[in-house]
This record gives structure tokens, C-alpha cells and sequence, in this order.
């Protein structure tokens, strides 16, 4: 834990590591992550020098969306643990340091939900359909209610057989068909939800991601968003859409906050809400609504110091008149893995695995993702990791189609792969798969790379060269760096075109040189680490952390 001003909340500047957790480490045997895969790993992820953990969602399941698709949220489902495991989990990673975060997946149930079951069998009219958004078709009912789109393509409604046997009426997803939308206007779910943050809070957890945050209100009627036919869920451009980022959002997280306030020990939320610009994200982060959020314009930014400027400047002046922290972060469970990213043309990315296919260079990739980690640690505020990417884990674009599970595959008529591929398990030792990941003969969930030997955990540990050795060294010298360490203002400084550049208090300077030019180091101050070899100036995709006392 940081030192320097101990009044300051931990999250304000906290790196938090997400733990996809049924691919990081195996305990059972059965070729699925765990919670007691990660309590054996909670040493490595002290010792790399992380501050808190994100857990994706943990709870019983039937997978249809990798366990975002929730039947009780209140539990463990037996494949991954027990809640009892989680307890020592807790208790464990404190010990060690590290605080802990779930995942509250609110704005829809499982398809699996006793409450979608009973609203079902209960036919139409039936209460519990209040708790979602059942409606009639529109011509006589052969048509969806409206135009709403689902996340992973296709239309948002899908059409429900009637106890009675004869088709009936649809509900709402704005997910997967097994993710119905909660109504948010129902007392009952706002008060079912109530008592899962407090569940939660009660166990001891310090954090809370709000899954799908902007979904949460709906207008009422449920009028057409005019979406073109074909057209994607692009929310980051929406502006006054009906299913999105509406204002009645902000109720439920006022009402969130108020209960977590209840509670000691600095806990927080964070918002996962990919809306149309910092202004937007903004009102997530009020003071009286979540704490931060992650920040997907940042994610999004290609590999171009303009557009990670606009980004960076963006996301601090429309933050700093709610007081709320910045977070970076460069990859998730959700987007294509960065190093295969910035070793495109196109290095930007796109929505829910919805990226065209496009070569990769693999080797600039990793050279820009090494010195895109540095930027990200040297930026204000707090930081997200994914798991692996500390190890410089590319994408894996080839997985045979046969294992793709990602709802999206099969909703984009097989057009669009999904997310499969930065969901592969993680590489821990050995010479080949499993990778210790699992048992030896045990084949984990999604295939591993042959080509991975190299990028193991215990194959970089000691190599000072390695991706795992550039992310140790980065975090322990934000804790100690002054300037990192104190969390000082950004200052930019002009050293030319195509090179970020700026000072964080007197102290540092952390220069990105993203030009086609070599920049001289010589009066900048001293090196303390550069993501790859520097001599008298910084390569081309290179990156400096200086010391300038
Ligand atoms: C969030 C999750 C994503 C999930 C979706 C639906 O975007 O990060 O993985 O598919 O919500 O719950």
C-alpha cells in the first residue's frame, strides 16, 4: 500500500488487475479457473505489485455469457468455488495486501433466474414479467416490439413461448437472448438489488464494478432508437438514445452510493459505462453517485500520440469538476488484446469483439504495448491491468471455431469471433500447454498457443528483459517515484510533434515517442526505466520514465 498520504482513499490512485477468473489459474482439475486458483496465485500478484483485484463475475451461471449471465447473485457457482473459499480468499488477499473487487451485473438476470422462470410459467400478466420488459409484438405480434439492437448483434427482443403453448409475447435484451433486461423502474428489483451491494459490502469486499452501467434505465414506452438496419452497438456514439446512458441511471447509483457510504474502509465503485465522450462519463462520477470509472476513451485511442492526447486531456477537464480520479486502461475480458492491437494499421479498438480481422505485427505490438504500460503508470489517478497483459500476451486470433463460446460468434452469423481470443488461460510454466494452468493432462477451457513456452510467468521471472519485469519495476517505482508515488498534477511539455511528454510535479517526466524520429534525452534528466534499450535518445514506439531532480 502507498505511503506517502495516508488520509488519500486507495482507490484515487490504485492499479487494480482484473482476474478473468476462469482463466487464471485451474485448482480442480477441471480445465476452469477458480477462486482457490487464485488464492494459490495471490503471492504473484502481490509480488507484482498491484494494489487491488477485480474478480469477473464469480457467481452460479449457466455461462451463456461467461457468467455475466447471473441466476443468483448472492452465491458461487459450484464450479468456481464455494462462498466459503471466497472468504478466504478475502481474507487471505488483505493479508497480502491486496484489496478486492466484484462484479454486480444488474442491468439483466440469467435466462435461468427464479425470477425470469416464474415470469414465464406465469404467462402474460403475470407479475414477476414486471420485473423485466415483456411486451407485445408489434402486426399482430410477429414483429419485435421495437428497433433496440443487442450488444452482440441482432434485434434486442426475442419472442417467448406461452404456457398455453402458443407463441406469445417477446422481452427485452439488450445482451444475450439468456440476459433478459431487469425493469429498474420495479421497487422490487431496486430493492432486490439493495440487499446484493449489501451482501457484498457485508463480506468484506472493497469494491464494486457496476457491469453495464448505463443500461440500468429505459424511457418509458419503449419508443424506436431509429438504429439502421444492420447497425452496431456503437454506445460511445450515441446521443440521447432511448436504452442508453439515460438520466434516470444516475437514481440507481445515488441510491447505491448512499448504502456503501454506510460502510468503513474506503470501498468503491466503478463504473463500466462506454458513453459519448468524458462529458457524459462525467455524471457516473459525481460525488454523490459511483467513485470512478474506467475509461474507454483512452482505451479505444489508437496507437497516435494526437488521439491519446485528446483523450488524456479529455478525460482530466471533464473529471476535475466533480473531483472524481482518472483510470487508464489499455485491455479487458472484452476488448482485443493490445499488443495485437498497436501492431495493426488500424490500432484502435472496437466494440465487443466486433473487430474486422486484420494483419498484425507482433513484434511492434509488444514494443508499443511495453511502452504504452509506462504511459499508463505514469498517468494521474488509478490504472486497470488485464491479466496477462503484464506477461505481453497477444490476442489469439486462430482459435478453431469449434471452441468459440463468445455469444457474439453465433449472433453475428458467424461474421464476427467475439471475445474468445483475449479469454485464453493464462500461461504459468512448463514448455507446453496446459502451462500449469491446469493439471498436466487436463485440457483448459479454450486451447493455449504451442507459442506461448516463451511468454510463461516462470519463463520471465527472472529475465530482466521481460514484459513481467518491465510491469514489476513500473509499480514499485510508482509507489516510490515522487511525482507517481504523491500523485502529482500533469504538466505536458512540448518536445514535437508525434511525442507525449509531460512532468508530474518537478520531480518526473515520462516522454513517449510515438514519431517516426528519434528523440534526444540528453538535459530531460536521468533515466530510471525505458520500455525498451536507450542509449543517447528514445527510439521510435519507446518510452522513458525520469527522474529530473
Ligand atoms: C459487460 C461485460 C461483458 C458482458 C456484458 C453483459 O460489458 O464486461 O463481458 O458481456 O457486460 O453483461
Amino acid at each position: 500500500m502507498r505511503a506517502c498520504d495516508d488520509r488519500r482513499p486507495w482507490w484515487r490512485t490504485a492499479v487494480v488487475y482484473e482476474v478473468y477468473l476462469r482463466s487464471f489459474a485451474d485448482s480442480d482439475g477441471d480445465g476452469v479457473g477458480d477462486v482457490n486458483g487464485l488464492r494459490s496465485r495471490l503471492p504473484y500478484l502481490a509480488d507484482l505489485g498491484v494494489d487491488a483485484l477485480w474478480v469477473t463475475p464469480w457467481y452460479p451461471s449457466p455461462m451463456a455469457d461467461g457468467g455475466y449471465d447471473v441466476s443468483d447473485h448472492r452465491d458461487i457457482d459450484p464450479r468456481l468455488g464455494t462462498l466459503a473459499d471466497v472468504d478466504s480468499l478475502l481474507a487471505e488477499a488483505h493479508d497480502a495486501g491486496l484489496r478486492l473487487m466484484v462484479d454486480l451485473v444488474a442491468n439483466h438476470t440469467s435466462a435461468e433466474h427464479p425470477w425470469f422462470r416464474a415470469a414465464l410459467a406465469g404467462g402474460r400478466g403475470a407479475p414477476e414479467r414486471a420485473r423485466y420488459f415483456f411486451r407485445d409484438g408489434r402486426d399482430g405480434g410477429d414483429r419485435p416490439p421495437n428497433d433496440w439492437i443487442s450488444a452482440f448483434g441482432g434485434p434486442a427482443w426475442t419472442r417467448v413461448r406461452e404456457p398455453d403453448g402458443s407463441m406469445g409475447q417477446w422481452y427485452l435484451h439488450l445482451f444475450a437472448p439468456e440476459q433478459p433486461d431487469l425493469d429498474w423502474d420495479d421497487p422490487v428489483v431496486q430493492e432486490e438489488f439493495d440487499g446484493t451491494v449489501r451482501f457484498w459490502l457485508d463480506r468484506g469486499v472493497d469494491g464494486i464494478r457496476v457491469d453495464a452501467a448505463p443500461a440500468l434505465a429505459k424511457v418509458p414506452g419503449l419508443p424506436d432508437a431509429g438504429h439502421a438496419p444492420g447497425a452496431l452497438f456503437e454506445s460511445a456514439r450515441w446521443v440521447d438514445n432511448p436504452h442508453w446512458d439515460r438520466d434516470e441511471v444516475h437514481d440507481v447509483f445515488r441510491r447505491w452510493r448512499s448504502i456503501s457510504d454506510g460502510y468503513d474502509g474506503d470501498r468503491v465503485f466503478v463504473s463500466e459505462a462506454v458513453v459519448a465522450g468524458p462529458e457524459r462519463l462525467a455524471r457516473y462520477v459525481r460525488p454523490d453517485e459511483l467513485h470512478t470509472s474506467f475509461n474507454f476513451d483512452y482505451l479505444r485511442a489508437a496507437w497516435d500520440a494526437d488521439g491519446l492526447r485528446a483523450a488524456i486531456d479529455g478525460t482530466l477537464s471533464a473529471l476535475a469538476p466533480v473531483g472524481a480520479p482518472p483510470t487508464w486502461v489499455l485491455s479487458s475480458h472484452d476488448e482485443t488484446r493490445h499488443v495485437t492491437r498497436f501492431g495493426r494499421a488500424a490500432s484502435g479498438a472496437a466494440t465487443m469483439g466486433f473487430d474486422a480481422a486484420a494483419p498484425t505485427d507482433l513484434v511492434l505490438g509488444l514494443r508499443r504495448a511495453r511502452a504504452a504500460a509506462l504511459l499508463t503508470l505514469a498517468l494521474p489517478g488509478g490504472a486497470y491491468l488485464y491479466q496477462g497483459e503484464e506477461l505481453g500476451l497477444p490476442e489469439v486470433e486462430d482459435l478453431p471455431e469449434e471452441v468459440l463460446q463468445d455469444p457474439t460468434w453465433e449472433r453475428s452469423g458467424h461474421t464476427a469471433r467475439g471475445r474468445d481470443g483475449c479469454r485464453v488461460p493464462l500461461p504459468w510454466s512448463g514448455d507446453r500447454p496446459p502451462f500449469g494452468f491446469t493439471a498436466d493432462d487436463v485440457r483448459p477451457w479454450l486451447p493455449q498457443p504451442e507459442s506461448w513456452r516463451d511468454l510463461t510467468v516462470a519463463a520471465q521471472r527472472d529475465d530482466p528483459a521481460s514484459t513481467l519485469s518491465l510491469y514489476r519495476r513500473a509499480l514499485r517505482l510508482r509507489r516510490t517515484l515522487p511525482g507517481l508515488a504523491d500523485d502529482a498534477p500533469l504538466t505536458w511539455c512540448d518536445l514535437g510533434e508525434g511525442v507525449l511528454a509531460f512532468d508530474r510535479g518537478r520531480r518526473f517526466r515520462c516522454i513517449v515517442n510515438l514519431s517516426d524520429r528519434p528523440v534526444a534525452l540528453a538535459g530531460q534528466g536521468g533515466p530510471v526505466l525505458t520500455s525498451s534499450p536507450v542509449a543517447a535518445d528514445l527510439p521510435t514506439d519507446t518510452a522513458a520514465w525520469l527522474r529530473t531532480d
